[in-house]
């Protein structure tokens, strides 16, 4: 079993360049299935994800290189509308297979979506949209049938602001007959991608990245090129790595307008912050305050920053408080920190904090990729040597996550856990 050693840091320094984002990606290269020909896209992250996803197109005919930095789809030969379940379950956004294979074909058969296990994620909005278009929906035992003789585009309104089915709309909608609108739609960038790079192809999405979005379907989608837009997710945790012990990061290759509520929620707890182009700096001041943290909707404080958020109010003297209203039990790094001698408690929606306790390093578990990333940030914050298992969910999110955490100075190695090391680990666990 693999697992990380975080050693404690003192500051963080230096520059990191942030690849494309592993939410914009995973529905970019299946975008790709709508497609008539060759498609080339560049920022996709080498992340388990996207290899699931290459499993997925092997299997159904996609044809998916990676050749220099880039990512070449050929969807002209895809042959199967059928996902293995395995395969569908074994991450999260597996969906947009549904919404572009019965755009494409009509039919698809897929199992439900699996990813993140920290609380139920339901699919009724996208199930909505399908059967808003004219399919009908069958749900199994481990696999659902959407199938449509014709989408016929819809007015729908969303009951709820969600990402995934925002963009999964967009796909099942591209080529349905006539004019879609979809309202209380999402605006996260990673909509405004899909959105851009079905453009480039042909389609005819207006207004993306407002509440309204107009479709009007085509017949035909061209090749075409498109890079990802960069993570403002991991973006967004080494700048709060920064914060730690008083360093400065810089990330490159960002678009600072998408982490513009972060950045503030950093002025807020006292980390100074300096925007380029496309690179901020973030300058720790070794003193951090207190503070409430409330997640929501794009372009409020992101759900999956309120985790690294949370390893950085440890460190800071006072009471905070972080409430999650995006996922409300997207809180299992809690009990995790909390070995770490942290004084964290978790009352409903939230979780409240007295900072400034020194925190212990001990053997801690990730059970997602942002849960991954605090216990990450807070074990190069804790005294000794922290132990992190569940490296696979953070390898779900991140490239490399320990070659670009080792270039700001942080303490990091990846392990492999032998006989000989377990009694150890297990003292550890108590
Ligand atoms: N929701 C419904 N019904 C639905 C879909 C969503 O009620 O059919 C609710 C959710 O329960 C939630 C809200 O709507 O309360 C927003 O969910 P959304 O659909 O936007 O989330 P998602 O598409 O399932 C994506 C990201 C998540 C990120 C959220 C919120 C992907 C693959 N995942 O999930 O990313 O937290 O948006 O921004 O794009 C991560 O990267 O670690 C991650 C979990």
């Amino acid at each position: 079993m693999k697992y990380i050693q975080a050693e404690y840091s003192g500051q963080l320094n230096g520059s990191v360049y942030i690849p494309g984002a592993k939410n914009s990606s995973l529905a970019l290269l299946v975008a790709a299935c709508l497609a008539d020909d060759i498609v080339t896209l560049g920022g996709i992250p080498c992340i388990d994800d996207v290899s699931i996803i290459a499993g997925i197109s092997r299997d159904i005919g996609m044809e998916l290189k990676q050749e220099g930095g880039q990512v070449i789809i050929d969807p002209r030969k895809i042959h199967s509308a059928v996902i293995d379940p395995g395969k569908a379950s074994s991450y999260r956004a597996s969906y947009y297979f549904a919404g572009a294979l019965l755009a494409k074909f009509g039919r698809v058969t897929i199992g439900f979506p699996g990813g993140d296990d920290f609380v139920s994620r339901p699919i009724d909005q996208h199930i909505k949209v399908f059967q808003a278009l004219g399919a009908q929906v069958q749900i199994f035992d481990d696999y659902y049938v959407v199938e449509a003789a014709e989408l016929k585009g819809a007015e729908i309104y969303f009951d709820t602001v969600t990402s995934g089915a925002t963009i999964n709309a967009m796909l099942a909608a591209v080529r349905a007959k006539g004019r879609t609108q979809l309202h209380n739609a999402a605006v996260d960038p990673e909509v405004v991608d899909t959105a851009v790079f079905l453009n480039q192809l042909g389609a005819r999405i207006y207004g993306a990245g407002t509440e309204h979005i107009r479709i009007e379907g085509v017949s035909y989608l061209n090749g075409g090129t498109h890079v990802a837009i960069p993570d403002r997710l991991i973006a967004g945790a080494f700048l709060m790595a920064a914060g730690l012990n008083g360093g400065q990061v810089t990330v490159k290759d960002v678009i600072p307008e998408h982490l513009s509520a972060c950045l503030a929620k950093m002025g807020e707890v006292g980390i100074h912050v300096e925007c380029g182009e496309s690179h901020i700096t973030a300058y720790g001041t070794g003193s951090l305050k207190a503070t409430r943290i409330r997640t929501g909707m794009y372009p409020g404080f992101a759900t999956d920053l309120q985790q690294p958020m949370t390893a950085l109010l440890l460190q800071a003297k006072g009471k905070s408080i972080v409430t999650d209203r995006v996922f409300p039990k997207r809180f299992a790094h809690v009990a995790q920190l909390r070995r770490l001698g942290a004084e964290i408690e978790l009352r409903k929606e939230s979780a409240f904090i007295r900072g400034g306790v020194p925190l212990q390093g001990s053997w801690v578990h990730a059970t997602d990729v942002r849960a991954g990333t605090c216990l990450l940030l807070a074990g190069l914050a804790a005294e000794g040597s922290t132990i992190i298992t569940g490296v696979e969910h953070i390898e779900r999110g991140y490239e490399d996550v320990i070659g670009s955490f080792k270039s700001i100075g942080a303490k990091l190695s990846m392990r492999e856990m032998d006989a000989q090391e377990l009694p150890g680990l297990i003292h550890l666990r108590g």
